[in-house]
């Protein structure tokens, strides 16, 4: 594949994804994405912003020592101190990339860097050269240059290329730009930039008006060859271009765009529920390519039309973005190695013993309750199971429920609280309701409850109810899961999760905040 027909893809699901409000990951779970993007090919994975906390700079160097790959990248404004963290969080990488980005707005120069033109141009160029020390990887991004003047644009970017930047990007970053003038303003950059023909351009679009894929195809139509995505379309506010949308747009449209991804489409269904049991955010059923009804047929004509010739109705098989029927794995009888055997075939690694028999023993309970176990059923009970690098504060210990027609729901809860157990009896409008005022009439946390949601993991009445909440305390939101056959309790892992994350991971820098 020569350059001019390859797409490259960039995937950003740790980095801006991660910047979702209630989307943090640990370590592990990001390590975990990071394998599975690697096995579907990904180019390049954003891996975190490694100045921002001490928990990003361990996760971009646990991805960088371990996924071999995919170029490993890590996002840095355009300071030295940035810099320097992120070539020492990738230094155990095959291929690195420093990212490094300035505002070039007239709004954001003004009031965010409160810097005149020339000086952002001074301090991109310093960035860049920067970054050259440690890489020959280096990407170099206008920030809001969604409402950017083109002739500055120009000026800067034809800067960047002379220090030494390889990848120019150009991101939409407010979700402003409607797809035929984000792809001219492609165009007129690489016909006006001097030196463009020396960079690959990128582009990077938020989705605030819906149109974060719409505008990456068009800019892709007009040479750029380099797309920011991120899985299930996660990332900041509305959210980024999502990653299988595009990949699979190039892929059946070929005939329009003559171009190709690394990308092993058959990855995509899998690490999209990856990223949405380990974030907590559901993929909405008719979302494209991941929702689960994305290649369900209701009416009777398409039914007919499918069996009769699958092209009738489908521009795309279910198989070749890896959605396979629910897949029988293990069951009662499955003995420790198979359990692992399988869990590893699914790209999850746990890393001490302790943490294996405590999930094969979570596997036995389950298998006890539920006959057939499927990789869904797996996939949460990990993500369920204790996270290494989280504390624990809260464990439930005990839930009774009293759910009867024409009675007061009530539920008796025990937690373990810093080692001590605590007890509480709640009456509420539902067994949820009851078990919710239960948990906070022992927890006091002051939380705000912003999302509820129940899903069923499996088919059948017998499946794992998925539960996420969301909480709020005071502006900081983070998302918790639980999964079990029993509704109730899953919704009391959740809320108890979510409580856990509120008093264990710290508050991190924001890579949009002041230079
Ligand atoms: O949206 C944006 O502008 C970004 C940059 C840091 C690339 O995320
Ligand atoms: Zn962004």
């Amino acid at each position: 594949m020569s350059g001019k027909n390859k797409l490259v893809i960039f995937d950003t699901t740790l980095r801006d994804g991660e910047q979702s409000p209630g989307a943090s990951m640990t370590k592990a779970e990001k390590l975990r994405i990071a394998k599975s993007l690697e096995k579907m090919k990904v180019d390049v994975i954003e891996a975190g912003f490694a100045v921002a906390s001490q928990g990003d700079f361990d996760s971009v160097k646990a991805i960088a020592d371990t996924v071999k790959d995919s170029t490993i990248c890590s996002l840095s404004r355009a300071l030295d101190k940035d810099i320097d963290r992120a070539a020492e969080a990738l230094a155990g990488a095959n291929s690195s990339r420093i990212h490094t980005f300035i505002a070039t707005s007239p709004i954001h120069m003004k009031y965010k860097l409160q810097m005149e033109s020339e000086q952002v141009v001074e301090q991109a160029v310093r960035a860049v050269k920067r970054a050259r020390n440690y890489t020959s990887d280096v990407e170099f991004s206008c920030e809001d240059a969604g409402r950017s003047e083109i002739d500055f644009l120009c000026r800067i970017i034809e800067a960047a290329i002379d220090a030494g930047a390889s990848t120019i990007n150009i991101p939409d970053t407010v979700g402003y730009a409607i797809p035929s003038q984000f792809g001219d303003t492609i165009k007129t950059l690489l016909e006006r930039v001097p030196n463009a023909g020396k960079a690959i351009f990128s582009v990077h679009c938020h989705n605030d008006l819906g149109l974060a894929v719409a505008n990456s195809l068009s800019a892709v139509m007009n040479g750029a060859r380099q797309v920011e995505c991120t899985i299930n379309g996660l990332g900041e506010r509305a959210g980024n271009a999502s990653l299988e949308e595009i990949v699979m747009a190039v892929r059946t449209r070929k005939d329009l765009f003559e171009i190709q991804t690394n990308v092993d489409a058959t990855h995509i269904v899998p690490t999209s529920r990856l990223v949405s049991n380990i974030t907590g955010f559901p993929v909405q059923p008719n979302k494209a390519i991941v929702g689960a009804n994305a290649f369900a047929h209701e009416s009777g004509i398409h039914q007919d039309g499918i069996l009769k010739h699958r092209e009738t109705y489908e521009i795309m098989s279910a198989q070749d973005v890896g959605w396979h029927t629910n897949s029988l794995v293990l069951g009662k009888h499955s003995g420790r190695s198979a359990f692992k055997n399988r869990l590893e075939e699914l790209g999850i690694q746990l890393e001490t013993e302790t943490e294996i028999n405590a999930a094969f023993a979570r596997f036995k309970e389950l298998a006890d309750k539920k006959h057939e176990i499927f990789d869904e059923d797996l996939q949460a009970l990990v993500t369920d199971a204790k996270i290494p690098d989280a504390v624990e504060k809260f464990k439930l210990v005990c839930l009774s429920v009293c759910s009867e027609t024409g009675v007061t729901p009530k539920a008796t809860i025990i937690l373990m609280i810093d080692g001590e157990e605590q007890t509480a009896t709640a009456e509420g409008s539902g067994p949820v309701d009851a078990t919710y005022k239960a948990i906070e009439s022992i927890a006091g946390s002051g939380v705000n409850l912003q999302l509820y949601s129940v899903n069923a993991i499996t088919s059948g009445t017998d499946s794992q109810g998925e539960v996420t909440v969301r909480l709020d305390l005071g502006g900081r939101i983070v998302n918790g899961i639980g999964a079990d056959t029993d509704i109730v309790i899953a919704s009391a892992k959740a809320y108890i999760k979510a409580l856990n994350l509120l008093s264990s991971k710290p508050e991190k820098q924001h890579p949009q905040s002041d230079v």
